[in-house]
C-alpha cells in the first residue's frame, strides 16, 4: 500500500448515488426525489430511512448531501438532550442543507414534538433572549432524514411530516460481495476473488458486517505478514469471532440455543442473552425470521422451524 492510499473504511464509504450497491428500491426513489428537487430549483423531501443496523442509512444520507452539494448536519436522536440542542442543529442548517437524525425513535418526545411544529412553522423559539420574551427565529429550507429501526417509535405527528418512507431491504450476498470488492479495491487491498462471495455469505444481509468482516480478515492477513487476503485467513477470522459458516454470530447462536427447549417468550430469551427486549426484536431477530429459523407470534411468543433447529443441531458439523 503507497502512502497516498486512504488507510480507513469509511474514508473511501460512496459519496455518489452511483456508488451505492443493491438496494434498489431505496436508490430509485432517492433518484428520483433528486431529480424533482433538482428540477424545482428545491431542497429533497423530508424522508424517514427505516431498516435494520449497518443498512447504509448513514451511508444515504452523506450521498444525498453530497448529489445535492450541500452540507450534512448529523446527530443521534439520544444526543440530543435540552431545547438548545435541538435549535442548535435546525439553526445550524442553510437552505437544502441535509439534516440526518439517527436512532430518530431514541429522540424524546418532547423534541419529537419540537421537530414537527418547527418543520410546520418554519421557525424556533429561543426563550429568554431578549426582555420582550421569546424570540422567534425563522428557520432554513432544510431537508430532514429521520433514521430509525423502529418506525413506530416515532410519533405519528412526525412520521406524517415525511414526505418518503425508504425501507432499506437485507442485500442479496452478490451486492454485499460488490461492497466488498469495491471498498478493498478503494483501500488498496488485495482479497482473493473466491473470498468475496464467501465474506458476503457471512454478512447477515448486512453491508456493516460484510466489511467489518473484511477488515477482520484483513488484520489476520497482516499479523500473519501477508498481503493477499485468501480463504484461509477468513476461516481463522470467523473462528476468532465466533462467526458460523452463515455468519450467525455468538449472540444468534445463544438466541437459537435459548428457543431449543421449545416456545419462549420474548422478554425470557431477551433476559438470556443478557439484552433489552426492543434490541433482540430490532438487531438479533430480523435477519433469523428472514432466514426462516425462528417463527413470532402476536403475544410476543418465539418459537424455532425445522430449518432453525437442523442449524442449531448441524452446528460445528458443516464445513466453514
Ligand atoms: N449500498 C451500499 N453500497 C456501498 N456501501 C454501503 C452501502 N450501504 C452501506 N454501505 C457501507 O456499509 C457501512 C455501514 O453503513 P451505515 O453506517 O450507513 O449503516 P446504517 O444503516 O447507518 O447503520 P446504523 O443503523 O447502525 O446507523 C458503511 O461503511 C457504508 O459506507
Ligand atoms: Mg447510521
Amino acid at each position: 500500500m503507497t502512502d497516498q492510499k486512504p488507510a480507513d473504511m469509511n474514508d473511501v464509504a460512496p459519496t455518489a448515488l452511483k456508488d451505492l450497491v443493491g438496494q434498489r428500491g431505496v436508490v430509485d426513489q432517492v433518484a428520483v426525489a433528486l431529480e424533482a428537487a433538482n428540477a424545482d430549483g428545491k431542497k429533497m423531501d423530508h424522508a424517514l430511512l427505516v431498516g435494520p443496523p449497518g443498512m447504509g442509512k448513514t451511508a444515504l444520507a452523506r450521498v444525498v448531501a453530497s448529489e445535492m452539494g450541500t452540507e450534512l448536519h448529523g446527530v443521534l436522536g439520544q444526543s440530543l438532550v435540552a431545547s438548545s440542542d435541538l435549535n442548535a442543529l435546525l439553526l445550524g442548517a442553510r437552505n437544502k442543507d441535509i439534516i440526518h437524525v439517527d436512532e430518530a425513535h431514541e429522540l424524546d418526545r418532547e423534541y419529537q414534538t419540537a421537530l414537527y411544529l418547527a418543520l410546520d412553522q418554519r421557525k424556533v423559539l429561543l426563550q429568554g433572549r431578549t426582555k420582550s420574551g421569546p424570540q422567534s427565529i425563522p428557520l432554513a429550507d432544510f431537508t430532514l432524514l429521520l433514521s430509525t429501526t423502529d418506525e413506530y417509535g416515532l410519533l405519528q405527528p412526525l412520521r406524517d411530516r415525511m414526505k418518503l418512507t425508504l425501507r432499506f431491504e437485507f442485500y442479496k450476498p452478490e451486492d454485499l460481495a460488490s461492497v466488498v470488492r469495491m471498498r478493498s479495491r478503494a483501500l488498496g487491498w488485495d482479497v482473493d476473488d473466491d473470498v468475496l462471495p464467501l465474506i458476503a455469505r457471512r454478512a447477515r444481509g448486512t453491508p456493516r458486517l460484510a466489511l467489518r468482516l473484511l477488515q477482520s480478515c484483513r488484520r489476520v492477513c497482516r499479523a500473519e505478514a501477508e498481503t493477499a487476503i485468501t480463504h484461509r485467513h477468513l476461516l481463522r477470522a470467523c473462528d476468532l469471532e465466533g462467526i458460523d459458516e452463515i455468519g450467525l454470530g455468538p449472540t444468534e447462536q445463544q438466541y437459537l440455543t435459548a428457543l431449543a427447549d421449545g416456545t419462549t417468550r420474548l422478554n425470557v430469551v431477551a433476559s438470556l442473552l443478557g439484552l433489552p427486549a426492543r434490541t433482540v426484536s430490532q438487531v438479533v431477530e430480523p435477519f433469523l425470521l428472514r432466514l426462516g429459523f425462528v417463527v413470532k407470534d402476536d403475544q410476543g411468543r418465539r418459537e424455532l422451524t425445522a430449518k432453525g433447529r437442523a442449524h442449531l443441531s448441524n452446528r460445528g458439523n458443516n464445513p466453514v
